[in-house]
């Protein structure tokens, strides 16, 4: 698929490997909606991308009205739909059992899935829906393609990750189906799961912190970038034979226990 002038919502746009996606997808031409809690934020990135190739609309991953009118205001802007980037995640660590013996409340363990599963799971649904009626693009019948993101914690998930973990897991799980399922109407599915990446999160860090854990990287010894994010993104997007497939982005490395 040609990025140049398509379409693409980015869920968790406003910061990090969202935001990383948004520029790389804006430097080849793609126009962005980018869907986010965070409206200050949302706005500076629209400011930074140039209003004329990328929108915004405050939406909830979670809420299916609010994902609805997300997608209606990415339609009533720019009439089409064909990348959709599942960006937004939390991921506070908890262990099973707290320091006093007290279980991990249901309540969080159901947050980060709410968030992490249901929403890509939410917003993934009511896109492809919208996708399949689209036209399709060229003589593969390609409608576009839908990359959620997980982590490399769905396959070595470390202690403190239960929740973080079966939310990535699941994300990685539901990929092939949906995958065979939408191949009827061109549209790919696929996956990354990025390893220590340099986000607002790792920056917040102390330096000494952040060095240990770019050290802990095979090669390069470093974190990843959101522009390296960026362009597996748009590769995933221009490539019309990667369909059903997870790639960890990730330097090689395989988390410990803890
Ligand atoms: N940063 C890493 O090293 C790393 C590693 C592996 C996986 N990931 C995954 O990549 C994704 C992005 O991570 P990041 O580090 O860029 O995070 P980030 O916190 O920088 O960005 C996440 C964005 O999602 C938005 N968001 C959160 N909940 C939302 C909701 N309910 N509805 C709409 N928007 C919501 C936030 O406002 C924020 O702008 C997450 O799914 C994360 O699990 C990140």
């Amino acid at each position: 698929m040609d990025i140049q002038n398509k379409i693409a919502i980015i869920t968790g746009g406003a910061s990090g490997l969202g935001l990383g996606a948004c520029e790389e997808l804006v430097i080849k031409g793609a126009k962005v909606c980018i869907f986010d809690l965070n409206e200050e934020a949302a706005q500076q990135a629209v400011e930074a991308l140039g209003p004329e190739n990328a929108t915004y609309a405050k939406v909830n991953v979670t809420d299916e009205a609010s994902v609805e009118a997300g997608i209606e205001h990415c339609l009533n802007v720019y009439g089409e739909l064909h990348i959709v980037l599942n960006c937004a995640g939390i991921g506070p660590p908890e262990k099973v059992i707290h320091r006093d013996g007290a279980p991990l409340p249901l309540e969080n363990f159901k947050k980060i899935v709410d968030i992490n599963l249901f929403g890509s799971f939410n917003v993934l649904s009511k896109a492809a829906a919208k996708m399949a009626t689209m036209k399709p693009l060229n003589e593969d019948n390609s409608r576009g393609v839908i990359i959620n993101v997980a982590s490399v914690a769905a396959f070595d998930g470390q202690i403190g990750q239960p929740a973080y973990a079966a939310s990535k897991a699941g994300i990685v799980g539901m990929a092939l189906p949906i995958a065979r399922e939408l191949a009827r109407y061109g549209i790919r599915v696929n996956t990354i799961a990025p390893g220590l990446f340099k986000t607002p999160l790792a920056m917040s860090l102390p330096d000494n912190v952040v060095e240990a854990l770019g050290n802990s990287v095979d090669y390069p010894k470093r974190l990843g970038s959101p522009t390296e994010f960026g362009k597996l993104v748009v590769h995933m997007a221009e490539n019309d034979y990667l369909n059903g497939e997870v790639i960890r982005l990730d330097g090689a490395i395989r988390m410990a226990a803890k």
